[in-house]
This record gives structure tokens, C-alpha cells and sequence, in this order.
């Protein structure tokens, strides 16, 4: 996905499309570019990498002087990234940015050419810009929405018509996009970070509508040239949510906010002791009706699933399958009225997440949406709702929003098993308030945490590392795994511990360390016997478990001691060490630990 924004106003437009863009590069930083009015001329400046390349380049060849423009930041998906290749992108007499997918550009690429239009770059970008310019006629609206007639795929777009010096305007299909409204100014933007500290009031603009955009207002229409009345709405966190507030990174300050994301979003949702999810459209009698559970997501969000798999099945003896969205897609899944679809989502605009949520929709499954980003397409469409609240998560690597899924996953497990009659409401009633007790377990941890920065030292130099554990430690070193390999850098895998001899042993040597994660009671000796087995052959082991489990001398080589707990609500604890032995190993390899390599925040294209 990329980032777009775009302003209109009396303040210095390049300073405040910088600045909006540092908010958005989270969703790519293949390159950076703005387009900016200077007088009556269209002035484009743009560079391959990071922003920081752009505003270097700026401040080396001058940087457009003026009120209006448009901005974006790319994560490269037609075409490499390279300078050529950056947004914006121009015809004649337009400008545009972009982000999403225009799934027809190659045929309307050849008809652009036939007549007579040239092109510089690969990108999809270009031919939008090409074909406004191919209808423009005077009438900037005209020309877009003849040109939305023709676009396939999903994609929001930021416009400037150079007959039109003080006016942005902006698309969207599919692709997220909102307009800021502020004191004789307005904005564009993918997402709300990035205007926040100039307005909190925007418009969240919905499938085909295009949006005109003056210092004086913004005036919304349909695809048939309508005009709408559209819902001001009000962001309820300010600046301070997305700033790093003496943090060295962003993920470590989420890391640190987890426990208050926790309290936010369970708070809401229980009455009386007990779940209350009726607010959310999940009623004991519908839940009462369900055979058959399906979880569909994408990475850290489809871990929290696995870590539901197993406490939905445990306590309310319901059969879950959970599927990774892209797999659910396209392999023909078997599914009827009587199933539940939960769909998982930090950003709610996961393309094959919400492809997956549209598939079981279309084969009669009622969707249940866990989604963090409010007002997101995922969240719109599902038939049920459940936000969790961590706020804006900046870093690309999920932790705080991973750790309210599974605080969902609990309270949902626990309402489905009291709605199946599988505990009773003081059972249920005591299970919510070891939930509630959570935050200030994660607190404590998080005031201990020195260790896990001398494990992390122990892994800086490896090449590959194994994850190992049973039951709910599995599931939740498959998160651990992913959180190491994407910042790190270095190649991991997590592994079921019984399942290691049957092959994949052969791999470990004194090269390959181990992070053994044991803090489930009736498995604790099962694991630590194939700790045994691996430590025999000369892994390095670091052990995650309990005080209060106690190990012979030489087991392990390095110990991640977690206060004693509920063995159920383990993984809540648990992940918060894994967390920080990834980050800080990132941090010691010298890794962009908030921007790891060819990743972006979320993933809106195929
Ligand atoms: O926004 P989503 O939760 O749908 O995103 C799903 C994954 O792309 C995401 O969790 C990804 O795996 C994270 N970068 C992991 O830290």
C-alpha cells in the first residue's frame, strides 16, 4: 500500500506535505514525492527511498513554494522502485497520486498509446493520470468521473488540474481515504495520523465518491455528479498518540502501551462480571447456534487466531479452523448459514482479508469483524463488529493490536462457552477477572525487562533460530517467529516441540539457537524434554516460563522468568518477552526497526 495526502490552505504546502507524509510512511518507503502549485505551475518533486531522500532533495534544489498540492509515499508494486517511477505522476495538464491497484492498466495503457499518449513509467499510476488527461475537457469533475467508468481495481487518488491552481480533488474506490476540514483549509489523507495535528474533523469518504477540495470547504459527490451531505466525524485521540514520546521507537513505546490497550478494550465489553458483546451484535442465542467456527486473517493477526483456535476450543468445546486469508480465498472453502466467519484485521483494509470476509458473505456465512481501525473497509462490511482499541499502531510490526486480538479472542471464548453452557457464570465470571488482572501483570514484566536484551545479544549473530512449544506455547511461538524474522532480519521458524524429531532436529547445531517456550503446566516436562533433546545436540536454549517451574542446571542457557499466572492466559503474558527479544535484537543489528525492509503496515493489494 502507499500513503497520499494533499492540502489546500494559506500554510507553506510542501511543509505540511512532509509533515503529513512522516505520518503515512508506515505504509511504504520505496520513494517520496509532492506536487505543489507555485503560482500557476505544477512544480514535482520526488525521489526514490526514503522521505528524508526527498527533503534532502529539496533542500538542495529548491522546494516548491506555494498553498496547494498533493503528496505520497510508495510501496512498489508496478514497477521497481526508482526515481522514475515515484508518484506524483502526470499527463498534460493533470497530476496525480495514488494509491491501491488498477487491475485494467495494461489495456487501457495500449489504448492510451494508440492515441498518441507517451509514457515514462511502468506504474498503473501513470495510465490513470494519462486517461483524466485523455477526458479532461474543462470540467475536472467530468473528466473524473469518466475516468472512474473505466479504472478497475481498488485505488484512492489525489488530483491537481493545472487550470485549477487553488483546488485539490480526490477519488476513492475501495482504498482508503478521508478529507480533513480545517480553519480555511482542508486536507487529504490515506489515514487519520497524518492530518491530526491540524484538524481532529473529517470526512471518512466512502466507495466512489470524489471529493473538491477549496481552502473554504470541500464538496462531496456521487459517481453520477450528485452532491452529498456527508457525516463530520471527530478523531478521539490527538497528537500524542502518534508521537514517540521519549520512546526510542515506536514499537517499543506500543510494546509499553499494551496494558492500557488491554483496559480500553475489554472495559467496554463486560456487564456485571460477565462478557457483554450484545452492543456488538453477538447475541447467547446466536452463539448458542454455532456448530462450526472459521477465523480468516493475515500474519500477526492471524496468530491471534491460532491463540482463539485453541481457548475457543478448549472452553467451549466448538470446532474453530482457522485459515489464512489468502489460502481461504481461493481454496474453495466449505461453507453454509450456520457458519461464523471472524475476520481479524489491525488496519481493516487487508485486501485478502476483506476478499475472504466478501467470499464467506456471498456463500450465506454470518462475518464477525475484529478490526482496530475505525470506520475501515473490513469494519463497514462485516455483519458484526468487535473494535478493539489500541489506538494508532505506527510500527509496522504488530504488538499492541496482536495483544487485543487475543484479549477479544478470550472474551468472545468466554462468552461462546457460557452461551454453550460449558461453564457457568460464576466460572464465567472468574475467568473475566483473571482477563482484568492482565494489564498489570504485563506492567510488571515490562518493569523487569533488562534480560531479554541480553538474549537478544545471544541471538544477534545467528543465522537462523528455532521457536518451539506446545499447545497455546505453539500458537503463540508462531508469533514470536514472525515478530523475530521480520525486523531482525534473521530466518526463523516455529515448531511444534513434539514434532521436532520428526525431521526438522537434523537442522539444529551449536549455530542454531532455540527459544523454548513452556509455560502451560500439564506440558511443562514434555517440552522440556525436547529441550533436552535439542540442548544435547548443542543448541543455545532460552527458556520462557514461569518462576515457579523449576529445571535442572544446564537446560537452558538463558531464562525468561513470567509472574505466575492462569495457564489459559498465558500467551498474553508470554508474547511480551518475545516481543522485546525481537525488537531489541533489531535494534542491535543497527535495523530500521520501525520500517523493516519491503514491508508495509498494511496490505491492500494482492
Ligand atoms: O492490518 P492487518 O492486521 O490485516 O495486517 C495483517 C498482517 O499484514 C500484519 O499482521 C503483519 O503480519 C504485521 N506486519 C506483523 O507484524
Amino acid at each position: 500500500m502507499c500513503g497520499i495526502v494533499g492540502y489546500v490552505g494559506h500554510r507553506n504546502c510542501a511543509d505540511v506535505l512532509v509533515d503529513a507524509l512522516t505520518k503515512l510512511e508506515y505504509r511504504g518507503y520505496d520513494s517520496a514525492g509532492i506536487a505543489v502549485f507555485e503560482k500557476e505551475e505544477i512544480k514535482v518533486c520526488k525521489s526514490k527511498g526514503r522521505l528524508a531522500n526527498l527533503t534532502q532533495k529539496m533542500e538542495t534544489e529548491g522546494k516548491p513554494n506555494g498553498v496547494a498540492g498533493i503528496g505520497h509515499t510508495r510501496w512498489a508494486t508496478h514497477g521497481e522502485p526508482s526515481d522514475l517511477n515515484s508518484h506524483p505522476h502526470s499527463g498534460d495538464r493533470v497530476t496525480i497520486v495514488h494509491n491501491g491497484i488498477i487491475e485494467n492498466y495494461k489495456r487501457l495503457k495500449e489504448f492510451l498509446i494508440s492515441e498518441g499518449k507517451e509514457f515514462k513509467s511502468e506504474t498503473d499510476t501513470e495510465v490513470a493520470a494519462q486517461l483524466l488527461d485523455f477526458y479532461y475537457r474543462g470540467d475536472p469533475v467530468e473528466a473524473i468521473v469518466q475516468t472512474m467508468h473505466e479504472l478497475e481495481g481498488s485505488f484512492a487518488l489525489g488530483i491537481v488540474f493545472a487550470d485549477f491552481p487553488d483546488i485539490v480533488f480526490a477519488v476513492r474506490c475501495e482504498s482508503p481515504l478521508i478529507v480533513g476540514v480545517g480553519e480555511n483549509e482542508s486536507f487529504i489523507a490515506s489515514d487519520v495520523p497524518a492530518i491530526i495535528q491540524y484538524t481532529k474533523d473529517y470526512y471518512l469518504l466512502e466507495h466512489d465518491e470524489i471529493a473538491v477540495l477549496t481552502p473554504y470547504g470541500t464538496k462531496i459527490y456521487d459517481t453520477h455528479y450528485n452532491k452529498l451531505e456527508k457525516e463530520l466525524k471527530t478523531a478521539d485521540w490527538d497528537v500524542d498518540a502518534i508521537g514517540k514520546q521519549g520512546y526510542a521507537h515506536f514499537m517499543l513505546k506500543e510494546i509499553h502501551e499494551q496494558p492500557e490497550a488491554i483496559r480500553k478494550t475489554i472495559a467496554p465489553r463486560i456487564t456485571d462480571g460477565l462478557p457483554d458483546l450484545a452492543e456488538c451484535n453477538i447475541t447467547l442465542d446466536y452463539l448458542r447456534s454455532l456448530d462450526r467456527i472459521f477465523i480468516v486473517a493475515c500474519g500477526t493477526a492471524m496468530h491471534a487466531g491460532i491463540v482463539g483456535k485453541y481457548v475457543m476450543e478448549k472452553i467451549a468445546r466448538v470446532p474453530v479452523i482457522v485459515d489464512i486469508a489468502s489460502e481461504f480465498r481461493y481454496r474453495d472453502p466449505i461453507l453454509s448459514e450456520k457458519d461464523l466467519v471472524i475476520i481479524i484485521s489491525q488496519s481493516g483494509e487487508t485486501a485478502d482479508s476483506k476478499a475472504a470476509m466478501e467470499l464467506a458473505q456471498q456463500r450465506g456465512a454470518k462475518t464477525l469483524a475484529i478490526v482496530n481501525a475505525m470506520g475501515s473497509s473490513i469494519a463497514r462490511g462485516a455483519d458484526m463488529l468487535i473494535y478493539t482499541h489500541a489506538g494508532p499502531e505506527i510500527a509496522v510490526a504488530s504488538t499492541k493490536a496482536y495483544m487485543v486480538q487475543i484479549a477479544v479472542m478470550y472474551l468472545f471464548s468466554f462468552q461462546l462457552a457460557l452461551a454453550k453452557g460449558k461453564i457457568s457464570e460464576d466460572e464465567c465470571r472468574t475467568l473475566v477477572k483473571q482477563l482484568e488482572e492482565t494489564p498489570d501483570k504485563i506492567a510488571e514484566i515490562l518493569e523487569h525487562k533488562e534480560s531479554t536484551q541480553q538474549i537478544a545479544a545471544s541471538l544477534v549473530a545467528a543465522d537462523s533460530l528455532l521457536y518451539i512449544g506446545r499447545g497455546l506455547d505453539y500458537a503463540l511461538s508462531m508469533e514470536g517467529s514472525l515478530k523475530l524474522k521480520e525486523i531482525s532480519y534473521i530466518h526463523s521458524e516455529s515448531y511444534a516441540a513434539g514434532e521436532l524429531k520428526h525431521g526438522t532436529i537434523s537442522l539444529i547445531t551449536e549455530q542454531m539457537p532455540v527459544i523454548a517456550i513452556a509455560t502451560q503446566q500439564d506440558l511443562f516436562d514434555k517440552t522440556v524434554s525436547n529441550i533436552k533433546e535439542v540442548k544435547a545436540r548443542g543448541a543455545c536454549v532460552t527458556l520462557v516460563c514461569t518462576e515457579k517451574h523449576s529445571v535442572e542446571e544446564g537446560v537452558a542457557d538463558f531464562r525468561f522468568n513470567l509472574p505466575e499466572f492462569y495457564d489459559l492466559l498465558m500467551p498474553m503474558l508470554a508474547v511480551v518477552p518475545l516481543q522485546l527479544i525481537a525488537y531489541y535484537t533489531s535494534v542491535l543489528r543497527g535495523n530500521d526497526v520501525d520500517k523493516p525492509r519491503n514491508l508495509a503496515k498494511s496490505v491492500t493489494v494482492e
